[in-house]
């Protein structure tokens, strides 16, 4: 049975089987190939999206159960082709390495300064638990982050 939901402000119908991992849908019928694939098991939150504004593992989510929800991926930051203010100073501070870790921290922390504009490097820090960087870039990743708060 088909599977329809919005995908960056756009309805989208899936016909996949309803168990298939979000993730796949994104990537393989939708070619939104930002959200990264890479344990499958939810532990390294490379394929992070946002669902209906909460952050998800999409790799854990049955496209199934998504029928009638708002998904937004890392391709909806940057919007009509200007970076978001979190994507800028991470350019400007130079901390992406392979990537692959980058566009689930990026939705990490975009919802996490929707909810904390105001947050310190503690509470950055804190937020990023469930994201993996294998590259183990943090220090300037919390450093470029922490730019963006009021108590910078
Ligand atoms: S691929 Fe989903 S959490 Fe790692
Ligand atoms: S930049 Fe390589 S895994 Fe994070």
């Amino acid at each position: 049975m088909p599977t329809s939901l919005m995908i960056n402000g756009e309805r989208r119908t899936s016909n996949r089987d309803p168990m298939t991992p979000l993730i796949d849908v994104l990537r393989d019928e939708f070619l939104l190939t930002g959200a990264k694939s890479v344990c499958r098991e939810g532990v390294c939150g490379a394929c992070t999206v946002h669902l209906d504004g909460r952050l998800a593992v999409s790799c854990l989510v049955p496209i199934g159960t998504v029928e009638g929800k708002d998904v937004r991926t890392v391709e909806s930051l940057a919007m009509a082709g200007e970076l978001s203010p979190l994507q800028q100073v991470m350019e400007q501070h130079d901390v992406v390495q392979c990537g692959m870790c980058f566009p689930g921290i990026l939705m990490t922390l975009t919802s996490f300064f929707q909810a904390q504009p105001n947050a310190g490097r503690d509470e950055i820090k804190a937020a990023l638990v469930g994201n993996i960087c294998r590259c183990t870039g943090y220090e300037r990743l919390v450093d470029a982050a922490v730019t963006l708060t009021k108590r910078s």
